[in-house]
């Protein structure tokens, strides 16, 4: 029995070879499907023959919970791009110089470029033992129970003399075929439709259910390998590839040896273009390698990228629709940007229906207008940007910018010298919000601490903080309650705002996220003005005298406070309890000496109320008199008996440049 299992297991996996790897089936679907009842039979009656790579565990019984990261042993690495022949050539004429040899010396392989997404397979004495995404090239994520599932995966290594490790590594992606089939039965059951065929792969290879993988014909092609400890040597690339084919793999169609000659890459390009087309899956471009693995590991790396490796891709496909309409949307800054609404098409697996604009600029230079004819172009999942107008439409219609906010109904106008047009809603438009109370929370302002963008996304879009004023009235149980916090953090981040509010005048003002007021605006205005009601009632004649406010900044910060809704969102804070001292707009320094008494004695060169000033700013009091408790004596030119004093009661004391000098360092 041990005999006819062991023959079963064999005789699928070699089936499967055949119709998966070879595309060469040798048994109808009748006997194959006997075959394999008979083995899940014996499985069940007798479960201690079940080997590992029976065809059987390609499924496993149960989802996953989680994934594991996976640490590569050999990192997984990406390709430089090249979008020309040029380009293409100009990467191996640097490799050829680094080389000290000819581009056309060069022996390089070529390999189409799947369009999937990268896996690395490990397997120990043969068997599969893993396989990891690529991540971040370092650590990635177990995916095995889904990659097991693809038939094109040996679970067994086709060799009497396996390596003791050897990672494979390659593309996983769904043929077109296959992809065209889920969509047919995505629209029959109503669910969504793939954007292309790698957004399908990679959403399969992300299902913890393998069961779901294993319905959907994924495929995997090696191209390459990482760590490896098995006695075969190899000198070339193309040896690896045709070693892992004889392991069992497919192989990657349309390879070829080529030279690293300028008119090799031309004649291997148009060769591409024209397979493209025939193939049954997509690829994205050309991938070309030096073959001689001396000469890669001579050139070695940069940055992430491999410098004997470059990936030519294909340009995006053009196509042809009409434009229908042209909405605005307000993004979190305010500006408004033309979105195009299309005339659906097809293309590039998708269908598409929307395209940016950018901003008005572009509408001009493409002298669009509704109703015409254009020319879109999408490279890869990238949205669809519009090329030119093929023919202008009957009875076109203008594309006008809105006067007002299509969210807040505030004024949008538009910067001088700038492209962008934006919303002046300031503080109550709804769209710039969630980017207000970032900018309002960050380190750089009210360095509210553990607001960070993430919970303050999660507040705002469910409703809990609307304005920036809205922080203030947050309770623990609105962020205990939110995924990944619990009391202690809700704790930490109403500590962290209250601990906020004693702030300062220019971190207030730069909090605000006044257009073109930043933080060196801010402090420049803070410390011209001195108190907040002089610059929310300030002119625009009184702005522009400030040092480094031009009159765009002016003008913004006139318009802003003229704003009824902002006024009303900092009355609020401010009732809240947020504070700063009136006057020390100017203070940059943090008040090292709060708590101690200085006194001032002898003659300084600076104003006595001027040092007197600048010990206040440090928050120091500053006596007439010296006693025990006196912290420090600043001594001038003839000082008398307060300075015998000091030196009676044992006080410190600083003679007036190490003073200065102390106070230019805070
Ligand atoms: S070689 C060290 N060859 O393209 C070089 N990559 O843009 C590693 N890809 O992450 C990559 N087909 O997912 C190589 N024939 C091919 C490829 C290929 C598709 C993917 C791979 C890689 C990405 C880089």
């Amino acid at each position: 029995m041990y005999k006819r299992y062991h023959e079963l297991v064999a005789n699928i996996n070699r089936w499967d070879h055949e119709y998966y790897v070879l595309d060469n089936p040798t048994v109808s679907d009748a006997q194959y499907d006997q075959v394999f009842h008979e083995l899940l039979a014996m499985e069940a009656e007798h479960p201690e023959l079940i080997t590992p790579e029976s065809p059987s565990q390609r499924v496993g019984a149960k989802p996953i919970e989680e994934f594991q990261k996976i640490e590569h042993s050999v990192k997984m690495l990406s390709l430089a791009n090249a979008f020309s022949l040029e380009e293409t050539y100009s990467f191996f004429e640097k490799a050829a110089k680094e080389l000290d040899r000819s581009p056309a010396s060069l022996a390089l392989f070529s390999e189409p470029k799947l369009d999937g997404l990268a896996v690395s397979i490990h397997y120990e004495h043969g068997l599969f033992s893993y396989a990891a995404t690529r991540g971040d090239g370092a650590v990635g994520e177990d995916v095995s129970h889904n990659i097991k599932t693809i038939k094109s995966v040996p679970l067994k290594l086709a060799t009497d003399q396996p390596p003791a490790k050897l990672d494979v590594r390659g593309e996983v992606f769904m043929p077109k075929a296959a992809f065209a089939k889920l969509n047919r039965l995505a629209e029959k059951s109503g669910s969504k439709r793939f954007v292309n065929p790698r957004n399908a792969a990679a959403g399969t290879i992300r299902q913890m259910n393998p069961v779901c993988a294993a319905e959907r014909d994924l495929q995997f092609i090696p191209y390459g390998i990482g760590e490896y400890r098995g006695d075969t040597e190899f000198t070339t690339h193309s040896e690896i590839i045709a070693y892992l084919a004889a392991l069992g793999f497919r192989k990657n169609p349309h390879c070829y040896a080529l030279s690293g000659s300028f008119d090799a890459l031309a004649a291997n390009y148009l060769v591409m273009e024209q397979a493209r087309a025939t193939l049954p899956m997509e690829i994205d471009g050309i991938v070309y390698k030096i073959d001689e693995l001396a000469l890669q590991i001579a050139l070695g790396f940069i940055a992430r990228s491999p410098k004997w490796a470059v990936a030519r891709k294909f340009p995006a496909q053009p196509v042809v629709t009409q434009l229908l309409a042209v909405d605005f949307q307000v993004g979190r800054t305010g500006v408004l940007t033309p979105v195009a609404r299309l005339s659906p098409v097809f293309v590039g697996g998708v269908t598409v229906s929307n395209a940016t604009l950018h901003n008005m600029d572009e509408i001009d230079r493409l002298g669009l207008c509704i109703g015409d004819s254009i020319e879109i172009h999408r490279a890869g999942d990238v949205i669809p940007k519009i090329v030119k107008v093929v023919a202008q439409g009957d009875g076109r219609k203008p594309i006008l910018m809105p006067e007002h906010c299509p969210i807040c109904g505030a004024a949008v106008a538009r910067t001088v010298g700038q492209a962008a047009f934006r919303c002046t809603g300031g503080l109550g438009c709804a769209a710039q919000a969630a980017e207000h109370i970032r900018h309002y929370a960050s380190r750089k302002f009210m360095n509210i601490t553990h607001l960070g963008s993430k919970l303050i996304e999660l507040l705002y879009n469910n409703g809990t903080i609307k304005t920036i004023a809205d922080i203030y009235t947050l309770k623990p149980g609105d962020i205990a309650e939110l995924e990944g916090q619990g009391e202690k953090s809700a704790q930490n981040v109403l500590d962290s705002i209250e601990a906020s509010k004693a702030t300062k005048l220019e971190f207030f003002i730069g909090a605000l996220g006044i257009p073109e007021i930043g933080e060196e605006g801010a402090k420049a205005i803070a410390r011209h003005f001195k108190n907040y009601p002089a610059i929310a009632d300030a002119t625009l004649d009184e702005l522009m005298l400030v040092p480094d406010i031009g009159p765009v900044m002016a003008k913004n910060v006139v318009g802003f406070f003229s704003d009824a809704r902002n006024r009303a969102i900092i009355a609020a804070i401010i009732a809240a309890g947020v504070t700063w001292q009136d006057g020390q707009g100017d203070v940059a320094q943090e008040q090292i000496l709060a708590g101690q008494t200085w006194v001032l004695t002898g003659t300084l060169s600076v104003p006595r109320n001027e040092a007197k000033a600048m010990l206040e700013r440090l928050g120091a009091k500053v006596a007439g008199s010296v006693s025990k408790k006196t912290s420090c004596v600043v001594a001038g030119r003839d000082a008398g008996s307060k300075l015998e004093k000091a030196v009676a009661l044992g006080v410190k004391i600083m003679d007036e440049e190490a003073f200065l000098q102390a106070y230019a360092e805070n």
